[in-house]
């Protein structure tokens, strides 16, 4: 198998994989896109890229915070993810540009900004060191490099845990590798990383937010439609497999889940700070 990292989100026939991951993410996200840009230190007019900003969680609160004088860009792979970003930007101060392109190539001058924010991205790349390189070289002297990651184990999450066992029951021994090696990005190998790239006072640190689902079958239902390996489960075997997919999940959960359906689950991700 190819490197098994990677973000491989495909829409289906109704182009809905963005969609789906900007609606089903974000309450997951919301806390920790906090927390990013707390650890980031933006300020009023500051520079900031939102590197692999999917949807644009980062981005359009990095907007609200660097105000009139600053400047947002964001970046990502995925052009459908760069669609509906673009959609959902707010036309406020200041007007945020997407762009696509990959980590480790940024269309960037040297120095470009004052801090780079990557939340939830660091482990989809496939040459670590070299995006990390890439993402000090854009950064100017002295500015700030955030990134968060997943904290393994994936057991860790029980969520994660079920998700990963539907993929395992239901998917192809590549989705699961994946979804595994998203799960895998621990804070030495992000030291390691940021330290050959060049940048120095690097933090690692875990936060963990309880997030309350009203309805966590719905929720998992529809997240695993927006990642790659639920979608990859539905191109191997069609829908029916994907529903039994959701029903593995919903089965897990079933001794986190309330009576009405709702669920308050822990997710603990690490939190990486660096100064070029
Ligand atoms: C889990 S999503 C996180 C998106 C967003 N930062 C958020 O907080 O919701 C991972 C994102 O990383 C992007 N990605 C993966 N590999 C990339 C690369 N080499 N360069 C740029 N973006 C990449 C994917 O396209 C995807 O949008």
């Amino acid at each position: 198998m190819a490197d098994p990292k990677g973000f491989p989100l495909k829409d289906n026939a109704t182009h809905t994989a963005a969609e789906h991951y900007e609606r089903y993410s974000a309450l997951l996200m919301a806390p920790f896109v906090t927390a990013a840009l707390d650890a980031a230190d933006l300020f009023p007019g500051a520079h900031v890229l939102d590197l692999a900003c999917g949807t644009g969680f980062v981005a359009r609160a990095a907007a609200a915070q660097v105000g009139p004088t600053g400047h947002v860009v964001a970046v990502d792979l995925l052009e459908g993810m760069l669609r509906i970003a673009a959609r959902n930007a707010p036309r406020m101060y200041p007007d945020i540009e997407f762009t696509q392109a990959s980590a480790d190539k940024l269309p960037y001058p040297d120095d470009s900004f004052d801090a780079i924010v990557c939340q939830q991205g660091v482990q989809y790349f496939p040459d670590l060191a070299a995006a990390l390189t890439e993402a000090a070289r854009v950064t100017r002297p002295g500015g700030r490099f955030t990134a968060t990651a997943w904290t393994p184990p994936a057991d860790r999450s029980p969520y994660f845990a079920a998700q990963l066992k539907a993929v395992t029951d239901h998917g192809t021994p590549e989705a699961e590798a994946r979804f595994a090696a998203s799960l895998s990005c621990t804070a030495d190998r992000l030291t390691d990383a940021l330290t050959t790239a060049g940048f120095h006072d690097i933090t690692t640190r875990e936060v963990t937010f309880a997030i309350a689902f009203p309805d966590l079958a719905d929720f998992a239902s529809g997240h695993l439609a927006a990642d790659p390996w639920g979608r990859s489960i539905e191109e191997a075997g069609g829908p029916a497999r994907f529903t039994e997919a959701a029903e593995t999940t919903r089965e897990a959960l079933a001794p986190h889940t309330s009576p009405d359906g709702s669920a308050t689950l822990p997710f603990t991700t690490t939190l990486a700070t660096a100064t070029r």
